[in-house]
């Protein structure tokens, strides 16, 4: 009936202006239980540095902020940490950090292969650990990881440069490319909300995330850190990722996109009004809790006292509130084809 299919671009753009952003929601749902059904696919997210290199004015964790009590997870705290997802059934795990010059490409490596060793090749890897060179990447897939998320943030080139410290946009979406050329699950995507941001700008990057065909769409809102050059940038609303997400669900049918929690953070009903606008993906955070607040990208970040596998038990009944399940499944997007 809704499929999206049945519209064109210019359609879902229309759908995308209107004032009542109610019926672009209620197609945007109804493509994704055509697609997923009621499930909610489960990924556990280990953030094991929060040393980077890198000084983005958005980010809380950026090098300049010098109030950061930077840590970084060793070998066998990962190992250990993967084994009891594993334990309570979880199939993806995402490693997430900084671009932290003591973790290179070929130490993650090494470490990927280990865990393979150890545990098997029947839960997905992903790693977000920044932009890397082709042969990096090359080191890391073949170690045994499958999926790799880098966030493009914005769309715009000027504004990309202005908040990352004059880094080029193009560098990171060739990135992008490589990973896909390579047979990488690739994610992306960006906040909504930052200074300077136009609603030209929000919908090229929804468009953006359609050309680079990506099989995961990462969006939150951008909420300001106090502690970064962005400290006195405006709030916006809620209401604009979750348009972006319906925006995102409807020119990507098939793609994952998580329920952030970002938007969880804004709001305590945010990831329910995700899921409900075409997001598809929850992710519990099961860093250590002694690590947890030290990695705030953003001020007030939620289920900082809880461990992630706490998080799972209020997940399944967030879930089931909006008429939908979480699902331990792998969860590879229908839209990947590589290996
Ligand atoms: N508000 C919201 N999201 C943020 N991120 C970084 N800083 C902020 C912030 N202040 C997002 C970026 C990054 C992801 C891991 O977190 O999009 O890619
Ligand atoms: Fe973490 Fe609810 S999701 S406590």
């Amino acid at each position: 009936m809704f499929m999206s299919k049945d519209l064109s671009q210019e359609e879902i753009l229309e759908l995308y202006r209107r004032e009542d952003p109610e019926e672009l929601y209620r197609r945007a749902e109804h493509l994704t239980r055509q697609n997923f059904g009621e499930e909610v696919f489960l990924r556990a997210l280990v953030e094991f540095t929060n040393y980077c290199s890198c000084d983005c004015h958005y980010c809380g964790i950026s090098r300049s902020n010098l109030g950061v009590n930077r840590y970084r997870l060793d070998e066998e705290t990962l190992m250990s940490v993967i084994e009891k997802g594993l334990e309570k059934g979880m199939n993806t795990f995402v490693l997430q950090g900084g671009e932290d010059p003591k973790w290179p490409a070929k130490r993650i490596a090494k470490l990927v292969k280990e865990i393979r060793l150890r545990f098997g090749n029947e839960f997905a890897l992903t790693l977000s650990c920044g932009l890397k060179s082709k042969e990096e990447y090359a080191l890391m897939k073949e170690a045994g990881a499958n999926r790799y998320l880098m966030r493009f943030e914005t769309s715009d080139p000027e504004l990309f440069k202005q908040y990352t410290g004059g880094k080029s946009l193009e560098r990171r979406l060739q990135g992008l490319r490589d990973l896909h050329d390579m047979g990488w699950e690739v994610g992306s995507g960006y906040m909504t909300g930052l200074p300077g941001e136009t609603e030209e700008i929000r919908i090229n990057n929804a468009l953006l995330c359609q050309q680079l065909g990506l099989h995961m769409l990462g969006i939150g809102p951008f909420i300001p850190h106090p502690d970064t050059p962005l400290k006195d940038a405006e709030q916006q609303p809620l209401e604009w990722a979750l348009k972006g997400t319906a925006l995102l669900r409807l020119l990507l049918p098939k793609a994952n996109i998580p329920a952030t929690t970002a938007a969880g953070t804004l709001d305590p009903r945010g990831r329910e009004q995700m899921l409900q606008a075409g997001a598809n993906v929850l992710m519990p955070n099961i860093t250590p809790v002694v690590h947890k607040k030290d990695y705030l990208l953003y001020p007030g970040k939620i289920c900082l006292d809880e461990s992630g596998f706490e998080c799972v038990g209020c997940l399944t009944l967030r879930c089931e509130g909006i008429d939908r399940e979480l699902s331990f499944k792998r969860g590879d997007s229908p839209s990947f084809t590589g290996v």
